[in-house]
């Protein structure tokens, strides 16, 4: 029976959540924010590079950034989040689709974020391939509830829109 044509959109959406602790650097799609507080994790926790990775992979039913890039692995300890993202770009054309467009939401209760929007925007676009203005970045703050109003985590949250470069197969 005939396969039915590759459809011409795919949408993806992507999570993460990583704790706070005082003396860790704060890193934010690739930027370094000043702050006495940063993110913890196996890598270096940048936790926007994470969920737009997860997008992109959800978006062509690809697993998630564990099972590429497993936490138990020694390879990953420290790693440049940079590499996931960029390792989630290449699936992505290996499949046959572009990168319409990005957006995101960084919910971190302090320090502010806005000062450095358009840093990390240009940062998160330059390893996508896209112009800055593809690229949506948002920030929240959780309005002092939770473990992210409290101060001891940061959450994002990124959905992608990947357009079929050739129609049909
Ligand atoms: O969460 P809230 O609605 O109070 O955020 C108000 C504004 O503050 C946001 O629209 C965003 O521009 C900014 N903000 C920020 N850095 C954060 C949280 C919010 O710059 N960590
Ligand atoms: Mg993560």
């Amino acid at each position: 029976m005939d396969q039915p044509a590759a459809p011409q959109f795919r949408i993806g959406q992507g999570w993460d959540t990583h704790r706070l602790e005082a003396g860790r650097p704060l890193i934010l799609g690739g930027i370094t924010i000043p702050s006495n507080a940063g993110l913890t994790g196996h890598s270096d926790a940048d936790v926007l590079f994470h969920a737009v990775t997860d997008a992109l992979l959800g978006a062509l039913a690809l697993g998630d950034i564990g099972m590429h890039f497993p936490d138990s692995a020694p390879e990953w300890k420290g790693a440049d989040s940079e590499n996931f993202l960029r390792h989630a770009v290449d699936l992505i054309t290996k499949e046959g689709y572009a990168l319409a467009n990005v957006d995101s939401t960084i919910i971190l209760e302090q320090p502010k974020l806005k000062d450095f929007r358009a840093a990390i925007r240009d940062n998160v676009a330059r390893v996508l391939g896209l112009p800055a203005n593809r690229v949506g970045v948002k920030f929240k703050t959780a309005e002092k509830v939770g473990p992210v109003g409290e101060g001891r985590s940061c959450e994002a949250q990124a959905a992608v829109l990947l357009s079929r470069l050739k129609p049909g197969g």
